[in-house]
């Protein structure tokens, strides 16, 4: 396998890039009215533009060419029918298969794999129901009220993104509650106006490993034992998603509570599995089902779109253009709905837990950028807060701007005044405004030739920032399942082409492993192992300091 640096294209590409970094996108749209047909995709729930990027007809023709020779499709052919290619782990990657809404059965090894996500369904289903009818009842009789999803990370981000952002969706027939943070300032919070008789817990954790969650675990279970007195409660007011079950049953979960995960589903990527209950439990399962339905949708158009009209490729090659090869070191995720306030928390897992990595799947150390760091916030916050930097700083950000065209929430003048920013931000990122435009406008507003001098350079903005606009119709269940599966594949095509294995995460195995012994140390009051000075004075002043 050759090494991406040497590919043609890509050679190709860092010379192209080269006359592009003189190119204004001003000049680009003046010479082809056409620009905006040319650069974007329609999709059923929404369109993405990508016209405001610093990219020509040859600039994608490089990088189409660049997602050729480095196989984009045999892989993604690769990972929709099951190889492993999680290498480092040995693993498939078929969260696809959790939402493939065909009747076509998935062999492995001899076995059926569909009928087991089938029927983890049916089983996650009869438990909605019977939370949501009712009929499931707590230690003392009485019906649920409120769910308690604890769990961090991949079993966290992805279903508390979506209930934010389905929210209007909901019968509010159950409260849903997210416990993360191992500070017990968020679960004390959460716990203390509820009635432990009415509640209950889902332990989401792939592993049933990780510290916080166990931790936080414990303490509701604790919480639950207080107040009934009784520990055969627990197997009414908790159940476990995990995919190892022996651990699970070890920690007081009753074997017929815990919902299956498999180890062809990434953390980050599981939120189409049971890790996507309080999603069901709070919009019904119906509902659930058009989540997955909608992420179904976007897995079809990219398994089976030329890779040039392919929306997730399109935004992979846009990503390791503007970084890979213009030099970008973050991008900005800013969405202009309300419902979608979590999405740049969730994307930052999981774009850059996937592909914040720096050796290649050969073992050997890239010598390119690999992804940016992803940030954001809502983009009308953003624009009171951290804008004046995308506008007008020495550095350049690439920012996704996502929008809605009909509100879920239609109150009179607000939609038009957010969507009226929406569209300004982006002609005015690109666009910018020269030192000749300023003064002339300044003086058109009568000011004095001495104050035009002042002020002038500092109202010049640049313009040249690139973005990619996506304008869904609506946000509902369907186009939210579509919204993240974009961003999953877009994620995917990245990690093929920057020879990163997007489905391990070691990097977080250091700082794991420390904590831990940091933990006995701090149980003990005795520091025992090697620490240098700094963290061995931290340590020390946090044990005597008060
Ligand atoms: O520490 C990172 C991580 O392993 C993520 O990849 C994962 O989503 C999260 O922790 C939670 O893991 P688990 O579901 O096994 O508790």
């Amino acid at each position: 396998m050759t090494s991406r640096e040497s590919l043609p294209s890509w050679l190709q590409l860092q010379k192209h890039s080269e006359t592009m970094k003189n190119q204004h996108m001003n000049t680009l749209f003046a010479a082809d009215s056409n620009r905006f047909n040319d650069f974007s995709i329609k999709l059923p729930s929404m369109l993405l533009d990508y016209s405001k990027n610093l990219l020509t007809d040859e600039t994608l023709h490089l990088l189409l060419k660049l997602a050729d020779e480095c196989e984009v499709e045999l892989w993604r052919e690769k990972m929709f029918v099951g190889e492993h290619i999680n290498k480092t782990e040995d693993r498939a990657v078929l969260h696809t298969l959790l939402r493939d809404r065909s009747s076509t059965p998935f062999i492995v090894d001899g076995k059926n794999i569909k009928a087991d996500v089938q029927s983890a369904l049916k089983k996650m289903e009869s438990f909605t129901e019977s939370v949501r009818q009712g009929s499931w009842r707590g230690y003392s009789g009485k019906g649920i009220t409120d769910i308690v999803n604890i769990g961090v990370g991949g079993s966290n981000l992805g279903p508390q993104m979506v209930t934010e952002a389905l929210k209007q969706y909901s019968d509010n027939r159950i409260n849903v509650h997210y416990v993360s943070n191992v500070d017990g300032t968020q679960i004390a919070s959460v716990l203390r106006p509820l009635n432990p008789e009415t509640v209950l817990f889902i332990i989401s954790s792939k592993t049933f490993t990780t510290t916080e969650t166990m931790t936080n675990a414990q303490t509701a279970m604790e919480w639950l034992v207080a107040s009934s007195f009784d520990e055969k409660a627990i197997s009414d007011h908790f159940v476990a998603v995990s995919s190892n079950k022996e651990n699970a049953i070890k920690f007081g979960i009753a074997p017929e509570n815990i919902f299956d995960m498999w180890d062809w589903v990434g953390g980050r990527f599981s939120l189409w599995s049971a890790i996507g209950l309080p999603i069901a439990l709070d919009l019904g399962f119906e509902q659930f089902i058009e989540v997955l339905e909608g992420a179904f949708e976007m897995d079809c158009h990219f398994k089976q779109t030329a890779l040039k009209d392919n929306a997730p490729v399109i935004l992979a090659l846009l990503s390791v253009w503007n970084c890979t090869f213009l030099g970008a070191q973050s991008q900005a995720i800013l969405p202009y709905d309300q419902t979608l306030h979590m999405l740049s928390a969730y994307l930052q897992q999981a774009e850059m837990e996937s592909n914040g990595k720096s050796v290649s799947w050969h073992g050997k150390e890239v010598p390119y950028a690999t992804v940016p760091s992803i940030w954001g916030e809502l983009g009308i916050n953003g624009q009171h807060a951290f804008y004046q930097y995308l506008h007008q700083s020495n550095n350049i950000v690439p920012a996704d701007f996502i929008g809605s065209i009909k509100s879920v929430t239609p109150l009179k003048g607000h939609h038009e005044t957010l969507m009226a920013n929406f569209f300004a931000q982006t002609q005015a990122l690109m666009e910018g405004v020269n030192e000749e435009q300023v003064r002339a406008d300044l003086k058109a507003k009568g000011r004095t030739a001495e104050y035009i001098d002042k002020v002038a350079p500092h109202k010049v903005h640049k313009g040249n920032r690139p973005t990619n606009t996506i304008l869904m119709k609506q946000i509902s269940p369907k186009s939210i399942g579509s919204l993240i599966a974009l961003y999953e594949h877009k994620i995917f095509v990245q990690g093929i082409i920057l020879q990163i294995c997007s489905f391990d995460q070691w990097g977080v195995e250091l700082g794991k492993g420390l904590a831990n012994k940091i933990q006995q140390e701090l149980k003990s009051k005795t520091i025992s192992t090697k620490h240098d000075s700094s963290t061995r004075g931290l340590i020390d002043f946090y044990m005597n300091g008060l």
